[in-house]
């Protein structure tokens, strides 16, 4: 019998669809595939690799059900090799048809394969300089069969082939730690060679090599001197191969480009591109090629473009646009009838402030690209060796600037969408776009903190927080893997992490020890295993992991406490003033000592993982010996913290850091009124944020988790989109009520970390959540709030769509799921006690709606903390008490006033509000009878 399972195309390594796979590093890349069309009973039992490699046809057959990140098989791939992979599938003994064919292409795998040198201009290319061009002219005796260009640079190269551009691929070669990592990339540029006279050229910009870097004003951190790599690679029809590889042959030119800086933008005048410019000879740098790299992930290029969406003019003059969405890129702009030696201005800034460009959150970052006009023929102006993050853009020098002349580029990592997520709740929705928005333009390359201002940098602590939200919304697992090993590289000896990766100075930050930002050193790789599946990760990172955990427990000593030293905390709580954002109310020590029982446990799990029982054991024990040091010190008997704050809770809670039940519940019980107390708004930072709903719908406060939500007052995760935000703030009020931009000299506008709520959407509003590694298992288990009528979210896992939607209708709960083969899911209905195991196909189910309240409170039993989770009745309670004039301001401010009588009868809140308002409150006041009616129902009246 044959099989209708039909397999993918292979994937090779975490390289996405999106990515068109050449040069691969590995030479043993491992495979996955999705199937489609698998009839129901259909369980993968073995499958079969073909590879073709140079004519040659080979096939292998594997008894497994694996078909993610399988073992390559057979030979090992030599450089340059080309190889075509499908893949068939059996179940028992009937084999289905094979997919369709992927190829890949091995790019320069040893330091030998390099017959070219670094080169750098002798006379021209210095500092302040010019942008050069370095070129060299060559003959191709006959016609071309195909040809690869294998480049990299000091700075960044942009490469063109008779004056065209080998590809799309901007800010090549991206940021690595250079040190020790610096990535080439291959480009197929059969097409571009002519047959006789060619010239190979790349323009060179500082980028991150050479440019500003940091938050310090310094620049040129990994040198002063610009320099190129590039082997041309010729095949001929007749099978020579013509190789044309940068050396002392070459030759420099200065470009049109005269200034050109990541923060600061470029300059470029266009009269020089028909000038006599300098030249220089080109000299060979002593620059080792033993550290190149093959990319892991996409390169950056152009993204897309964004029509403008207004202009108009400032109150002071000036002509400004708006692009409708706060991005990463640069403006394309045509422009006409210009005279020469005009100049024309684009500044960029996230926001608005007194209706003019509020550029201060961008601190030194001039984010500023000027033109000189060569004269009045139309142009279109575009930088490339630059970037900005903005929504608005100023523009200066281009008299009546038309809607169509000017489009907004967006520019990124060209990563694969992979997750979604919408809901019947408009401000939910524009909440996930935005942290949508915030993913894609903070993976420039590497996993930035923001895109705009002086900084841009690798934080540890971002995406720490942050990771399980964007492996599920974009392919990230190739670009973090990368990210990781230069976090190995740049970890210090003694074990320590810097702050930022790649380390701003090489190495040589000597950065202390910080809870959650040096802990992404576990967490992450952790986090890529847990969404793709991938064991090598843990493999490869599990010296790094494990000396940053060594390093920890040597600092916290016999008590095995980590409770002195420098530490950003709970950073960004609400609460900490503007200038000081470390300043939380969750005890530094307790959120760092419990980041460490953390790291120990997961290093711990790693070494089960790897079959590595010493490192198990060794860690399981360290996690032991801290929790019980955690409890003792933190943690009363009854289940109360040391520290009465929201992140404090939600760590212990979802860190299973309490050793009984009942602590657990007195936890979830704080934490809950913690949180009603605030006036459901949000009181947590980087290492809360992503904690709190999970803790409170863990202890059984489902409720509250969904008021923390769905609050739109600030601060709130809604706050901002109520405020326009396009992307995710970095402070929760990163622009205050008033429209004013926060004094914090800290403030960006498109900061992904807090965004990290996403992942709650997906698991739990929607129901969505992997429950083993790589999704090969996955929970659906909905838990809606009320007042949403339905929910969707859908991710492309390794093994293909997995989604989940729920639609309330007429009393019944309806239920939707799609598997792909290969996944097995635990589906939880509302009112079943167990779930039911389902596998691959679309089911869907039709249940009693048993998510919604079944009757209103009864407040006349219930207690003013019922009263206060009434949110209807509870404003009107509020507004009557106003009326009367207890001096509350709102609902939410009444409810953190009644934080010491939440165990109170619901009837005594009157006399809680005559306790406020010192004066007794009673039959005779108006509104008296109007809360009484409200607590008690009508008929009947307080004692
Ligand atoms: C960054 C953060 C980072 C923090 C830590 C900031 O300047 O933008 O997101 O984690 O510093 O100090």
């Amino acid at each position: 019998m044959s099989l209708t399972a039909v397999p993918s195309a292979p994937q090779f390594e975490h390289r996405t669809r999106a990515d068109r796979v050449l040069g691969l590093g590995s030479p043993a890349p491992r495979l996955s595939w999705t199937v489609t069309d698998a009839s129901p009973d259909f369980v993968q039992t073995a499958y079969e690799v073909e590879t073709t490699r140079g004519g040659q046809v080979s096939t292998h057959r594997v008894s497994s059900p694996d078909q993610v990140l399988v073992p390559w098989p057979g030979e090992t791939l030599a450089s340059r090799e080309a190889v075509s992979v499908r893949v068939r599938v059996a179940a028992g003994e009937s084999w289905g048809p094979w997919g369709p064919v992927a190829t890949a292409e091995a790019g320069l795998l040893s330091p030998s394969d390099w017959t070219a040198a670094f080169i750098s201009p002798l006379h021209i290319g210095a500092m302040d300089a010019p942008a050069p061009v370095l070129s060299r002219r060559f003959t191709i005796p006959r016609q071309v069969a195909s040809a690869r260009l294998y480049a990299t640079a000091h700075g960044i190269y942009e490469a063109s082939l008779n004056g065209r551009r080998v590809d799309d691929t901007v800010l090549a070669p991206g940021w690595t730690s250079y040190d020790h990592r610096l990535r080439y990339h291959a480009y197929d540029v059969t097409h571009l060679l002519q047959q006789g006279e060619n010239e190979l050229s790349a323009l060179i910009g500082n980028g991150w090599y050479r440019g500003w870097l940091g938050y310090l004003g310094k620049r040129a951190l990994y040198g002063d001197r610009l320099a190129m790599l590039a082997q041309l690679e010729v095949t001929l029809v007749d099978g020579t191969v013509v190789v044309v590889g940068t050396d002392e042959t070459w030759c420099a030119r200065e470009s049109e480009v005269i200034e050109d800086d990541l923060y600061n933008g470029q300059t470029t005048d266009l009269r020089r591109l028909d000038a006599d410019l300098p030249t220089s000879p080109v000299e060979v740098v002593d620059v080792g090629v033993a550290r190149l790299v093959a990319p892991e992930a996409p390169p950056i290029r152009p993204l897309g473009t964004r029509a403008a969406e207004a202009i108009w003019a400032s109150p002071s003059g000036r002509t400004l646009v708006d692009f409708g969405q706060n991005a990463v890129g640069w403006v394309r702009l045509r422009v006409r009838g210009l005279a020469a030696g005009q100049e024309v201005r684009v500044r960029h800034a996230e926001v608005l402030e007194d209706d003019e460009l509020g550029t201060r959150p961008l601190r030194a970052a001039r984010a500023t690209d000027t033109w000189v006009m060569a004269g009045p023929d139309e142009v279109v102006l575009e930088p490339s060796l630059t970037i900005h993050g903005f929504r608005y853009a100023e523009v200066t020098g281009v008299p009546l600037l038309r809607a169509e002349d000017i489009d907004m580029v967006l520019v990124g990592t060209d990563l694969e969408r992979t997750g979604w997520f919408s809901s019947s709740h408009d401000l939910i929705n524009r909440l996930h776009e935005n942290v949508v928005w915030s993913t894609l333009t903070n993976f420039v390359d590497i996993p930035t903190d923001c895109p705009q201002r002086d900084e841009r940098l690798g934080w540890t602590g971002d995406i720490q927080v942050f990771g399980p939200t964007a492996l599920y919304l974009y392919g990230t697992a190739g670009l973090l893997t990368t990210w990781l090993s230069d976090l190995a590289v740049d970890q210090y000896e003694d074990g320590r992490v810097p702050h930022v990766v790649p380390d701003l100075e090489r190495g040589g930050s000597n950065d202390p020890a910080a809870a959650a930002w040096g802990d992404a050193a576990v967490l992450v790789p952790w986090q890529i295993y847990q969404a793709t599946g991938d064991v090598e990760i843990l493999r490869r990172q599990l010296p790094s992991m494990r000396a940053w955990v060594d390093h920890v427990t040597h600092l916290a000593g016999p008590s095995r406490l980590w409770d002195s030293g420098f530490q950003f905390g709970d950073w960004l709580d609400p609460t900490a003033p503007p200038e000081s954002p470390g300043e939380a109310k969750a005890a530094s020590e307790l959120v760092a000592t419990a980041h460490l029982v953390r790291s120990a446990r997961i290093v711990a799990r790693t070494g089960e993982v790897l079959g590595q029982s010493d490192v198990a054991s060794q860690y399981g024990t360290l996690a032991d010996e801290v929790q019980a040091a955690f409890v003792a010190a933190y943690v009363t008997p009854s289940g109360r913290l040391m520290s009465e704050a929201q992140t404090a809770y939600a760590v212990a809670i979802v860190w299973d850091l309490l050793p009984t039940p009942e602590q657990r519940s007195m936890a979830g019980r704080r934490l809950a009124d913690l949180v009603r107390t605030s006036g459901f708004r949000i009181a947590t930072g980087f290492v809360g944020t992503p904690l709190v709903c999970d803790a409170l719908a863990a202890t059984g406060h489902l409720a509250v988790a969904h008021r923390l939500v769905l609050q739109t007052q600030c601060p709130s995760w809604l706050y901002p989109v109520t405020m326009g935000a396009t992307t995710v703030w970095e402070r929760w009020d990163s622009m205050l009520p008033d429209g004013s931009i926060n004094p914090g000299e800290m403030t960006s506008f498109n900061h992904y970390a807090l965004g990290a709520i996403a992942d709650w959407l997906h698991r739990s509003v929607a129901g969505l959540a992997p429950s083993e590694p790589g999704w090969r298992r996955v929970t659906i288990k909905p838990q809606p709030p009320i007042t949403l009528a339905w929910a969707e979210a859908r991710h492309e896992s390794s093994y293909g769509l997995v989604s989940s939607r729920w639609e309330r209708s007429g009393g019944q709960f309806l239920l939707e799921v799609t598997l792909p083969a290969g996944v097995t899911a635990d589906v939880w209905l509302p009112g079943h006690r167990e779930p039911m195991v389902v596998h691959h196909g679309r089911h869907s189910w039709s249940v009693v709606d048993t998510t919604l309240p079944s009757g209103s409170t009864d407040f006349s039993t219930s207690g003013i903390r019922a009263l206060i989770d009434d949110e209807a009745t509870w404003r009107e309670v509020v507004s009557a008490a106003i009326d009367v004039g207890v001096p509350i301001r709102d609902d939410i401010h009444a409810s953190s006033m009644m934080a010491p009588f939440l165990d109170l009868p619901a009837a005594d809140v009157v006399d809680v509000f005559s306790l406020l308002s010192h004066r007794r409150f009673g039959p005779e006041d108006s509104s008296y009878r109007d809360i009484q009616e409200l607590v008690l129902g009508p008929d009947r009246s307080f004692r």
